[in-house]
């Protein structure tokens, strides 16, 4: 790896801790009669103590820190006093930190007390499918191999996939290419090269895979009020492999 792969992968690293650490306090406070703006709070608190900034407050009119996205909002929710969680909901929370220029871009599916028996497969399985896919990273890899292992292992539970938001590149800019689609075919798509950095973010459907965004420009929900999860990491590609740089520091388990 040459000098400027290591400093693109070490600054990465810094900011995808503190998006990181960021969800790891959130997790502490999610229960049922918290409003999402606490979760925004939190967040915005968290990234600025760690001398970084919020990649999505004013970022195209974005008027948050963080996206909290609710049962069958499928991603961009926006934080609201008005928004309260109650037992059984599912929430997702998106946190990206700028630190140094350089962005960290990760969420989590948040079970907000006792949820039902198809919420929790719901979330395992998006889990299960974004860890899948991450796994097989590895340099010379096509960026169909990896929309596929998304695509079978959720389409397998019944489950299915989002394709109108993908994962992307991302380093000194939020978002750029390429795009990560979370289905396809093996062996199409672009071959991944050591040193790119990207998210891997597959939004998962309890029912069809169509959304829509609400009337605020941000709200994307499933257009048949069905259920959906998401969890995203940003990872760089190795030689042999992959690093993941938004790892949570002291949750093991996060399911
Ligand atoms: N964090 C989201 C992503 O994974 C993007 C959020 S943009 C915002 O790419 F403006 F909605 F915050
Ligand atoms: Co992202
Ligand atoms: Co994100």
């Amino acid at each position: 790896m040459n000098d400027e792969i290591k400093e693109s992968f070490e600054k990465t690293k810094i900011a995808g801790s503190i998006a990181a650490g960021a969800l790891d306090e959130v997790s502490k406070i999610i229960k049922p009669g918290i409003s999402t703006n606490k979760i925004d709070k939190i967040c915005y608190e968290f990234i600025n103590d760690n001398q970084a900034y919020s990649a999505p407050l004013f970022y195209r009119g974005f008027p948050k820190s963080c996206c909290t996205s609710t049962n069958h909002i499928v991603c961009h929710g926006i934080p609201s006093e008005k928004k309260i969680l109650r037992d059984g909901d599912i929430v997702n929370v998106d946190v990206t930190a700028v630190k140094d220029g350089w962005h960290g871009d990760t969420s989590r599916t948040f079970k907000v007390g006792e949820v039902s028996i198809r919420a929790q497969k719901l979330v395992d399985t998006t889990y299960e499918a974004m860890m899948k896919a991450i796994k097989i990273v590895k340099d010379g890899v096509h960026l169909g191999d990896i929309g596929n292992v998304i695509q079978n292992h959720v389409e397998a539970q019944g489950f299915s996939v989002v394709q109108d938001f993908c994962g992307h590149g991302i380093g000194q800019a939020f978002h750029k290419e390429p795009n990560v689609l979370h289905y396809g075919e093996k062996g199409t798509g672009e071959k991944i090269k050591t040193g790119m950095i990207f998210t891997i973010e597959p939004m998962i459907n309890a029912g069809n895979y169509e959304t829509r965004v609400l009337n605020d420009g941000w709200t994307a929900v499933t257009k048949d009020k069905n259920l959906s999860a998401q969890f995203e990491h940003t990872i760089g590609v190795t030689k042999d492999g992959y690093e993941i740089f938004t790892k949570s520091k002291n949750i093991e388990k996060i399911l």
